[in-house]
């Protein structure tokens, strides 16, 4: 296609973005495409602005050809937003995680929808990598001065411990095989799509078909899969309530998974000795967002970081250069990586998504 209107949501990096050009994801660095889609003859316009009906991303969603969005600060793709975007052909999740689309409007409007996929998925896997220092946020209490009554309090080693994932696809098993050499007593997991007997074998991992179930057995579960229908608020009291009392939840899938409100009550409890995480229900998270200031009884458990396990500099290089592939192959009418496409022709493409068939 020629003279196409590409517009790409990303977000400010500012001074650090003048300084890292490595930076793809920000709107100064332009996933490095800029120059390439100029020469291409084609459209291309970059913002951070996304609120409300006269935001740059919003006004000019109307005739769009392709939008380029990351899960970072996500532009919101609602199905009022997909009705209004005539022109929209092709959604690119520079990154993993779609979700901040309308998938079914998608379908319904017959947009297709592509992410990179793996594009971030040891980074995220890393994040988990040194999981003592961030389970125990023993950081937090030590600035607090709390040193000597906290920390040792609310931390725990990982040998001996029954660790649980919910998803079991590119970054839960990732994780799991992080876990292994820390001779976790068990590893589990629960997933609706089985891993082959000889992954899950080589992964020391158990099958757990019910959730509650599952998380009751679990000293650490940890979050690693989509968010869809199925899984928004799939973490609520009464799920909370099945796990171990003094667990830690680990999230690098998605905040809205959790219900935030009943998340922060359970680490007040003591219910959840801790919640870490990279992943805001809204981001950028509001002031008074009680991810911020929640605490368990001790005055720690609160691993919380901004969103950023999926975006180290080593990510944005494959997550801008897999972004621009999907672009190249689409102006050149050719066929996409079929493990890059979420919904195409109306129908969802992959099975990540919900199990679709019950
Ligand atoms: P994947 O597609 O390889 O694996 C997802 C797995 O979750 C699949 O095996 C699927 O069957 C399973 N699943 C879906 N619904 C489920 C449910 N209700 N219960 C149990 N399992 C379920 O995806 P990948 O690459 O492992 O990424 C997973 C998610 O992690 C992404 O969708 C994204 O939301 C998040 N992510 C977060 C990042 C960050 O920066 N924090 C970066 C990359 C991904």
């Amino acid at each position: 296609m020629n003279n196409a209107k590409i517009m790409a949501k990303l977000y400010k990096g500012g001074r650090a973005a003048e300084e890292e050009t490595r930076l793809l994801g920000t709107v100064e660095n332009k996933l490095g495409m800029a120059n390439w889609l100029k020469d291409e003859g084609h459209e291309f316009i970059v913002t951070e602005d996304k609120a409300g009906p006269n935001s740059v991303f919003q006004k000019n969603i109307a005739d769009t050809d392709v939008l380029i969005t990351t899960p970072f600060h996500p532009a919101y793709l609602t199905a009022e937003l997909f009705a209004k975007a005539k022109n929209l052909k092709l959604c690119i999740t520079a990154g993993v995680g779609s979700d901040h689309i309308d998938l079914n409007a998608a379908n319904e409007h017959k947009v297709t929808v592509a992410e990179v996929t793996g594009s971030n998925v040891t980074s995220v896997a890393e994040h988990h990598a040194p999981p003592r220092a961030q389970l125990c946020a023993g950081a937090r209490a030590d600035r607090e001065g709390r040193l000597e009554r906290c920390v040792a309090r609310s931390s725990f080693d990982l040998e001996g411990k029954v660790i649980g994932t919910v998803g079991a696809g590119r970054i839960g098993q990732r994780v799991l095989k992080r876990l292994m050499p820390f001779d976790p007593k068990e590893l589990l997991y629960f997933d609706y799509n089985e891993l082959a007997p000889q992954a899950a074998e080589a992964l020391g991992v158990r099958r757990v078909a019910d959730l509650g179930d599952m998380v009751s057995q679990c000293d650490i579960v940890t979050i690693n899969c989509p968010l869809h229908e199925k899984t928004k608020g799939l973490f609520n009291k009464e799920l909370i309530s099945r796990m171990r009392h003094g667990a830690w939840l680990v999230n690098t899938a998605r905040g809205a998974i959790c219900v935030a409100e009943d998340v922060a009550e359970a680490l007040a409890s003591g219910q959840l000795n801790g919640y870490a995480g990279d992943v805001w229900n809204v981001q950028p998270a509001p002031r008074d967002h009680p991810w911020r200031t929640m605490k368990n009884p001790l005055g720690a458990g609160n691993g919380m970081v901004p969103h950023m396990s999926g975006t180290t500099l080593d990510a944005q290089y494959r997550y801008a250069t897999g972004a621009q592939d999907i672009l190249r192959r689409w102006f050149a009418g050719e066929k996409q990586e079929s493990h890059n496409l979420i919904v195409e022709n109306g129908e969802y493409a992959t099975k990540a998504y919900g199990d679709r068939k019950r």
